[in-house]
């Protein structure tokens, strides 16, 4: 392959690839986007399915209208398509509309919670805030530790179920690291906390719009209990996400969230609550968001997940070998060759700060990537050895810079092409980190 030339095949799938910014110089470039990790574009198919479906669109569920039906009626079927996307168990586990992962991770630990602190939950060193922070208020919070690559250590797993004796209530674990690009073994995951009688958590936010998730795999002891994930980051910016998971989890007591839409009967004295999937939903559900979703999937399952991986794949092993050349780049992710990788990359200059590295990329040749520490900051003070002693001192001092990493993150529409500008411009930071004027 001419690695110079070759475009990505998806590239017409997606909204926007070919829009001129203006760079620093005030020329005009084709934007790069680096950052699908954080929000991916909308696919074509999305913004035809929502400007298409606007015209049928109304209030759902208790409007009488023509409109009103069908839109309800699409509503309620989407919760289908989107457990068969992921293999989910169509009699056991319910699919509940939220506004993303976050919301669904913390709707989950609402559900999930027993009144005290007594009751653990593990979740991992490499987990983004979404799966740390809703957990730390209500349940004993423990850590399962990454090895010196920051890999998730299988082996603390089983220690710390172990160590709970029976205990833990749920193993929290993110499907793919939204920092490294490692991919958990979620199914062995699965098994072993099945085993010490604890449920899982897979955040799918990041392995979701990347690689094929099933929730019901071969082995049933390796099911997975529970899974969120954004549309956003799967090419459907609209405003929804999913949590699924057994529906016996969500009948039995009342939603964190009530008002309209979550009761049947209501009277100053007591309420009959809804159903389950309709009592989690609490005010008017958001049904283009949910249009976008299933325009997504229908659009990623037509191209095939595993081809999305191997494309993503070969963009990630590129863009590392280009990066590993440069002398000064320090990266902090390392799989083996057939190691299982999402089209993350993180990595810092030295010498010079992260923010700075991503101002020199957009200004000078209009790349988009992300710095900082992605909502994961144990996570990567880990990986950039900062002490507390050192964290300490950032909370005293709040304007003193903070610790970061650049990161690349690829979606189905970028190509090699875009690397190698990148690489251009990595090489010349490189090379004379002070010839940038801003
Ligand atoms: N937390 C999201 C990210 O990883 C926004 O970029």
């Amino acid at each position: 392959m001419n690695y110079k030339l070759a475009r990505s095949n998806y590239r017409h799938m997606v909204a926007g690839v070919d829009t001129k910014i203006p760079l620093f110089n005030g020329k005009f470039v084709t934007a790069i986007n680096f950052d699908n990790a954080a929000s991916t574009p909308p696919l074509v198919s999305v913004m035809e399915e929502i400007n298409r479906f606007s015209t049928m669109y109304s209030s759902i569920h208790r409007g009488t209208g023509y409109k009103s039906k069908v839109s309800s009626q699409f509503y309620d079927e989407a919760r289908s398509i989107v457990l068969k996307f992921v293999n989910a168990d169509p009699l056991r586990d319910t699919c509940i509309f939220v506004k993303n992962t976050t919301e669904a991770i913390n709707k989950l630990s609402y559900r999930l919670w027993e009144g005290n602190k007594k009751t653990v939950i593990l979740s991992t060193w490499m987990e983004h805030h979404s799966n740390d922070l809703p957990w730390r208020n209500k349940f004993h919070v423990d850590y399962v530790q990454t090895d010196p690559y920051g890999k998730l250590s299988i082996e603390d797993l089983e220690n710390k179920l172990i160590k709970h004796k029976g205990n833990v209530k749920l193993v929290a674990v993110t499907g793919a690291s939204n920092v490294t690009g490692y991919v958990n073994p979620i199914h062995k995951i699965a098994e072993l906390a099945h085993r010490y009688q604890a449920k899982i958590l897979v955040d799918g936010a990041q392995l979701v719009p990347h690689n094929t998730v099933n929730m019901n795999p071969q082995n049933p002891f390796q099911h997975i209990d529970f899974l969120a994930f954004s549309a956003h980051k799967m090419y459907a910016p609209f405003g929804i996400g999913v949590l699924i998971g057994p529906q016996e989890t969500f009948n039995k007591g009342v939603s964190e969230f009530t008002g309209g839409g979550t009761a049947e009967i209501v009277t100053h004295d007591w309420v009959v609550w809804e159903n389950t999937p309709y009592k989690e939903e609490a005010g008017s559900p958001n049904v283009m968001g949910v249009v976008a979703l299933v325009a997504a999937i229908k659009t990623l399952t037509a191209v095939g997940m595993r081809s999305i991986d191997y494309h993503e794949n070969q963009l990630t092993n590129y863009a590392n070998q280009m990066l590993k050349s440069i002398p000064g780049i320090t990266l902090y992710s390392h799989t083996l060759p057939g190691e299982p990788r999402i089209g993350v990359i993180p990595f810092n200059i030295k010498g010079i700060p992260h923010e700075r590295v991503a101002t020199i990329l957009s200004n000078e040749a209009g790349i988009a990537v992300r710095t900082g520490c992605f909502c994961t900051q144990p996570y990567i003070q880990k990986l950039l050895s900062i002490s507390p002693q050192q964290m300490e001192h950032h909370r005293k001092s709040r304007n003193a810079p903070r610790p970061g990493i650049v990161r690349l993150s690829f979606g189905i529409y970028n190509d090699y092409s875009e690397i190698n500008t990148l690489g251009q411009v990595l090489e010349k930071i490189c090379k004379h980190p002070t010839t940038y004027i801003y």
